[in-house]
C-alpha cells in the first residue's frame, strides 16, 4: 500500500495529485491564464503564479483524495525539464513538505511522466500498455518516438531536429493572431475547415526524425503571398487554414510513427503529451491501429496536458524500487 502526493510545476500549470498504489484519488490543476495576454508563457510570471497557487492546489488535492497528511508515504516532484523558476517552486515545496512529514522524496522526469500516464488506473478495467510499446510523445517542447522496454528503460527512435509539433501549432496560431495556446484553438477551428484546402510541404528527413520549422516557414510565406492579394485572407479562410496546417502536421507525425512501429514489430502503440489532446491525431491513431490490428493507447484529455497525476504514477514505480531522491537534488531545466 502506498499513498503518494505528487507536484508538477514545470511550465505554466500548477498541479497536485494523490495516488494510492496505481489508483488516482485526486488531480487538481490550476492553469495560469495570465500568459494568454502575452501570447506565450512568461517565465517570471509563471514562477510567481506557481508560488501563489501551490498551497491551495496541494490543499485541495489532499482534501479531494480524502486522505490525511499523515497518510502520505512519499512526496514526488517534477525535477525537469522545464522552466527553472517554475521547477524551483515545486521542488522546494516538495522537499519542505517531505521534511515536515518525515517521508522520502521521489524525483520524476517530466517526459517519462507524460508517457507513464498510460498506467494511471481510475478503475479495475483501465487498460495499460504491455512492454515493449512505442510512444509518440508530442508536446509544446518535445516531439519524440520512444520505445519503452519497461517503465524506466527506453530508446529514442526518432525526434525533432528543431521545433516541437506543439510549438509549430502554437506559432501557426500566432501568425493567424488566434491567441495562446494555439494548439487547442487550431483544433477547434479545424472542425469546420477542409484539411485539403491548402498544401504545405513537409521536409524530406531521413529515418524517424522530424522537423517542423520548415512547415512553419512555408505557412508563413504562403500567408504573406496571399495577404498581398487579399488583406482579409486569414479572416476569410481561418477554418481551412487551421484544418490544413493541422492535417499537415498530424499526417507527418502519424506517418513516421506507423513506419517505426512496423519496423520494430511492436503492436502496442501510444501517444502522450499536450498535442495528444488533438482530435485529428487521436482519430488517426485509432485508424492506423485498426488497420494494423495494434492495440492503441490514447490518454484521456485530462492526462494529455501537464498534470500531477502523471508525476504520481511515475513516482509510484520508483517507490516500488525504493528509488528515492536526495534532499539536495536541484531542478534541471533541460
Ligand atoms: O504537454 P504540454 O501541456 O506542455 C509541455 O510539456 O510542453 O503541451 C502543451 C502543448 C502546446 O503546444 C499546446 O498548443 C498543445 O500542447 N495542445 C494541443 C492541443 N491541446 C494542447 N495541440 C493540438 N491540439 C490540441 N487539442
Ligand atoms: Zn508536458
Amino acid at each position: 500500500m502506498s499513498v503518494i502526493l505528487a507536484i508538477e510545476s514545470s511550465c505554466d500549470d500548477t498541479s497536485a495529485a494523490v495516488l494510492r498504489n496505481q489508483y488516482l484519488l485526486s488531480n487538481v490543476i490550476a492553469s495560469q491564464e495570465i500568459h494568454r495576454r502575452y501570447g506565450g508563457v512568461v517565465p517570471e510570471l509563471a514562477s510567481r503564479a506557481h508560488q501563489q497557487n501551490i498551497v491551495p492546489v496541494v490543499d485541495e488535492a489532499v482534501k479531494q483524495a480524502g486522505v490525511r497528511l499523515e497518510d502520505i508515504e512519499a512526496v514526488a516532484f517534477t525535477r525537469g525539464p522545464g522552466l527553472l523558476g517554475s521547477l524551483l517552486v515545486g521542488v522546494s515545496f516538495a522537499k519542505s513538505l517531505s521534511q515536515a512529514l518525515n517521508v522520502p522524496i521521489i524525483e520524476v522526469n517530466h517526459l517519462q511522466a507524460h508517457v507513464l500516464s498510460h498506467f494511471i488506473k481510475e478503475n479495475e478495467d483501465s487498460p495499460t500498455p504491455k512492454f515493449p510499446f512505442i510512444c509518440l510523445l508530442v508536446s509544446g517542447g518535445h516531439t519524440q518516438i520512444l520505445l519503452f522496454e519497461d517503465h524506466f528503460h527506453y530508446t529514442v527512435i526518432g525526434q525533432t531536429i528543431d521545433d516541437a509539433a506543439g510549438e509549430a501549432l502554437d506559432k501557426a496560431a500566432k501568425i493567424m493572431d488566434l491567441g495562446y495556446p494555439g494548439g487547442p484553438l487550431i483544433d477547434s477551428l479545424a472542425q469546420h475547415g477542409n484539411p485539403s484546402a491548402f498544401n504545405f510541404a513537409t521536409p524530406n528527413i531521413s529515418g524517424f526524425d522530424y522537423s517542423f520549422s520548415g512547415i512553419k516557414t512555408s505557412f508563413l510565406y504562403f500567408l504573406r503571398d496571399q495577404l498581398k492579394v487579399n488583406p482579409n485572407f486569414i479572416e476569410t479562410h481561418k477554418p481551412d487554414l487551421c484544418a490544413s496546417i493541422q492535417n499537415t502536421i498530424v499526417e507527418f507525425l502519424v506517418r513516421k510513427l506507423e513506419k517505426a512501429a512496423l519496423k520494430l514489430h511492436v503492436n502496442q502503440v501510444a501517444i502522450a503529451g499536450g498535442v495528444s489532446a488533438n482530435s485529428l491525431l487521436r482519430q488517426r491513431i485509432a485508424q492506423i491501429g485498426n488497420q494494423h490490428h495494434w492495440t492503441t493507447f490514447v490518454p484521456q484529455k485530462k492526462f494529455c496536458t501537464d498534470n500531477a497525476a502523471m508525476v504520481a504514477i511515475a513516482a509510484y514505480f520508483k517507490f516500488l524500487q525504493h528509488d528515492f531522491a536526495d534532499i539536495s537534488s536541484p531542478p534541471y531545466a533541460r
